[in-house]
């Protein structure tokens, strides 16, 4: 018996080979669900009619004048709706709802000929609004006590009293932005139904069982009658797991409503105004340290931004709460995390699932306390990891631990840390104007659904009888390369080449009750399904082939597509011929395969528990050059040494790695999402809907230098072929680029002086952050001092101006400025160079930075 993690001779998995749709997608062949419309005859285009209030009852709503419009076929209102009238899991979100909860929110949809005669029909329905109080920001809904869903606290030990003994202790504030997932291919849907009343719905979703599943209550029937399928996605990000869903509803309400096929999809300004983002996050901390710098404590109450509805929240403030030590053990710990309701878009899963947004939290802990303990970030960090045999404050042991150890020191070798860092310090030395910032920070990330029935997954494998593999399972494919290490394993499995294993879309009427592609598991999971469905019809050409070469079954080879006995070089057939043979002996040459994750239980309501199969482990380190006059910035080098196992396919992870760390390298400096948070009519409006008001790391963010290194002899037992997971756990590694920000900021000013960053850390913030620096290098000498010196006036009236300036920017972006501004952060500077630097500065100061604060306690 061979177990999950060996490799047979000449594996295709480990071979270098290129995304198995690069072809089509440089080409622009490629199929996306949108693509399908022109291939289908006669379909109807919805349009959703968007509610202009962030909070508002509808008190009449008038469809006629829609009717009037050459070409409307159809309003859809909660009245059509044969089934539930709800989009989620939770029933906290009706599809057609009564009650506008977010400005944006669709009220109702309009099926038309064309696309501009839906648009024209909802334009001509006529509704009228009572509106209603509504809360924004964080801070609103903490104020108003408004949460939503559980309240869990993870914990261990006594937090409080070791707290009490700690010689350094220190407290803060940090508030910090979310992301909007800005996938190519925004949500869509084209849905049809058979003579027989079947459903059967495209749909651009991670989630296909559960998009099934929600059509299916909306329309009343069962999920046998719904067929969901998946061509491929122009990325998801998460932002595919859960909002899908009712998309793909309203289109099949259309469809069975008119008997004729509909296509949905959300131009791009809808996409940014109707569907979930990244949590952004609130956090109180208190951290205690000894006199080494090692953490003895922390408590802490993280609170994330819901949205009007629950979602996903839940799952994602667990994954949060699971993450906020990342890679260092706190002996002492009590974390509360809540989940706040406001009038926005329903915040969702975003690679990483909170991970990221409770990894942050302690990573700025750390970036702030470095200073006043005197100690370098990089030695802080790293005298905190955990050591073998530690567990995680749920009680996980934290195994492979010296993983972290040997990660960071490859790291700072290969990245010359310490020649590098003289080389920063001089050029500081030297350059009045412009610092260079080098951190390095870890990542460690657990991998599995924390919700245990969520870790199986099934697959289906077709062999015909010239000897071609058909595969299915229950993952989906967003661009991340799951398909092309999915006909990896299948050839690995079978002992063919890649060649020979043709890949077919994903759909729920092939393999059923899946799980979302999501918590990068899709591989773990799905490669274990494929690779059982293989392994028995190999086991069954074995046998075949065994009376043929009249061996012992075990001793039968499948390699590279020949089939052949242990030691025999002159006997060998080709794979098609012993399934030939197979076929006319009455073989079955089909089969399902089926995997669950061993080893996993999670309580929940106590969290506690052993949730992750394992962790995958990073370091990255960064530099950054910041321009003080404006706090523009470069990135100049990065250098990252990531665990991925023994890789599947070294191409496609080495892609994940570059991708996920350039998307968390745009969260937390360039990408901000600036809502209307005014009293005037427009409260509540999303201010950037659009790449031109929000920036996007494109090339021009890439560091100058980026060098990924995959971490070596990695062989992870118990998971398919010996491989990692990497979807997700890359995106941590640019903590290293705001912390090298940091750094360069803290350049200005004295060492010793505690610099808060905002995140996102714009240009503007970290403008800020240098003005602090600056002003601090004016001011008292030591560390005690100058927090002391920060506590009472100057601060305060930073605050003040960041409520007052955020409002101003709002209202620039209403009449226009912000709007037209063009792109990035020259877009904001411009026209209102003061304005445009006050209010964002400020704005993002409001938002954690000024107010948040390191201090002795
Ligand atoms: N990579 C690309 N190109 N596009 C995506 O949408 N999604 C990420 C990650 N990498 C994504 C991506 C997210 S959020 C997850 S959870 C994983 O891929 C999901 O796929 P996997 O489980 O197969 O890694
Ligand atoms: Mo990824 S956020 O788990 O879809």
């Amino acid at each position: 018996m061979t177990s999950l993690a060996d490799r047979p001779v000449n594996p295709v998995v480990g071979l270098t080979v290129s995304h198995e749709s690069a072809d089509l997608h440089v080409t622009g062949a490629a199929l996306y669900t949108d693509d399908l419309v022109v291939r289908t005859p006669a379909a109807l285009h919805a349009w959703p009619l968007q509610a202009p209030h962030a909070h508002a009852r509808i008190t009449s709503m008038r469809v006629d004048p829609a009717y009037d419009v050459d070409g409307v076929v159809k309003v859809l209102t909660a009245a059509d709706v044969p089934g539930v009238n709800d989009a989620g899991i939770h029933h906290d979100e009706p599809l057609f709802p009564t009650e506008a909860r977010y400005f944006g929110h669709a009220v109702c949809w309009v099926l038309g000929e064309t696309l501009d005669a839906a648009r024209r029909g909802a334009e001509a329905i006529e509704v009228e609004y009572e509106t209603l109080p509504s809360l924004l920001t964080l801070s609103e809904a903490i104020a108003a006590g408004s949460f939503q869903g559980a309240q869990p606290t993870v914990s261990r030990g006594d937090a409080a009293g070791a707290l009490q003994r700690a010689p350094r202790r220190f407290t803060g504030e940090f508030e910090f932005g979310g992301q909007e997932h800005f996938y190519l291919e925004t949500h869509a849907a084209l849905a049809h139904v058979d003579e027989a009343g079947q459903v059967f719905v495209h749909s651009s979703t991670q989630h296909p069982t559960e998009t099934q599943e929600i059509v299916a209550h909306v329309l009343g029937l069962t999920s046998a009658e719904v067929t969901v399928q998946q061509l491929r996605m122009g990325g998801g990000f998460g932002g595919k797991e859960m909002q899908p869903h009712g998309l793909a509803a309203v289109a099949a309400l259309g469809a069975v409503l008119t008997g004729r096929p509909v296509r949905l999809r959300l131009t791009r300004t809808q996409d940014m105004t109707m569907t979930g983002k990244r949590h952004p996050f609130h956090a109180t901390w208190e951290v205690g340290f000894d006199e080494e710098g090692r953490i003895l404590a922390l408590q802490a109450t993280i609170t994330a931004d819901g949205g009007w509805s629950l979602d996903l929240s839940q799952a994602v403030l667990g994954r949060a709460l699971c993450h906020i030590d990342n890679a260092y053990f706190i002996p002492d710990i009590e974390v509360l995390g809540r989940i706040a309701r406001t009038n926005k878009t329903s915040q969702t899963a975003f690679r990483g699932f909170g991970g990221p947004q409770g990894m942050l939290v302690i990573e700025d802990i750390l970036g702030r306390c470095a200073p006043a303990l005197g100690i370098d970030p990089g030695e802080l960090r790293s005298r905190n990891f955990y050591e073998p045999g530690q567990a995680t404050p749920y009680g996980q042991p934290v195994r492979h631990a010296e993983r972290l150890h040997e990660i960071w020191e490859q790291l700072t070798d290969r990245a010359d840390i310490a020649r590098r860092q003289a080389a920063v310090a001089e050029f500081n030395e030297t350059h009045a104007h412009v610092k260079r910032g080098l951190a390095m920070t870890p990542v460690k990330f657990g991998i599995s659904f924390n919700l245990t029935a969520f870790n199986q997954a099934g697959a289906l494998v077709h062999v015909y009888k010239d000897g071609s593999v058909l595969i299915n399972h229950g993952g989906t494919e967003m661009g991340q390369g799951l398909y092309t290490k999915m006909r990896q394993v299948a050839a690995t499995a079978l002992g063919v080449p890649l060649t020979a294993i043709r890949h077919v879309p994903t759909r729920t009427d092939k393999v059923p009750n899946t799980s979302a592609t999501a918590a990068s598991s899709g591989a773990d999971l799905n490669g274990g399904a494929i690779k059982n469905a293989c392994e028995q019809i190999r086991e069954r050409l074995a046998e075949v082939a065994a009376r043929k070469l009249n061996i012992h079954p075990d001793d039968v080879r499948f390699v590279d597509g020949k089939v052949t006995g242990i030691g025999f070089t002159d006997t060998e057939m080709s794979f098609a011929e012993v399934v030939r043979a197979a076929y006319l002996q009455r073989v079955p040459l089909f089969a399902a395969g089926y995997y669950r994750t061993e080893g996993l239980h999670w309580d929940s309501a106590r969290m506690q528990g052993e949730p992750f199969k394992y962790f995958a482990y990073g370091a990255a380190a960064t530099e950054v050059e910041v321009d003080g006059f404006t706090g523009a910035y470069r990135f100049l080098r990065t250098d990252i040494v990531h665990d991925v196992g023994d890789s599947l396919s070294p191409l496609i992870d080495i892609g994940q790695i570059e991708g996920g760390f350039v998307q968390g390298a745009g969260w937390l400096t360039l990408e901000e999402l600036r809502w209307d948070v005014s009293d005037g009519p427009g409260r509540g409006r999303l201010a950037t809907q659009g790449a031109s008001t929000y920036k996007l790391p494109s090339f021009s963010e890439m560091p100058e230098q980026l060098n990924v290194h995959l971490y070596e002899r990695a062989t992870e037992s118990g998971v398919v072929y010996g491989s990692k997971a990497v979807g997700e756990p890359p995106l941590m590694l640019a903590f290293s680029v705001r912390e090298a920000l940091r750094q360069a900021a803290m350049a200005f000013g004295p060492a010793d002086h505690v610099l808060e960053l905002a995140s996102p850390a714009t240009p503007e913030a970290v403008f800020w952050a240098v003005q602090d620096a600056r002003a601090a290098a004016d001011g008292p000498a030591t560390a005690e001092d100058a927090r002391a010196d920060a506590a009472p006036g100057p601060v305060e009236d930073a605050d003040n101006l960041g409520l007052v300036a955020s409002g101003d920017a709002v209202a620039a972006g209403r009449d226009g400025r912000l709007a037209h501004a063009g792109g990035g952060f020259t877009g904001h500077g411009d026209g209102a160079v003061d304005t445009g630097h006050r209010t964002v500065g400020a704005g993002a100061a409001g938002s954690g930075a000024t107010v948040a604060r390191a201090s002795d306690g």
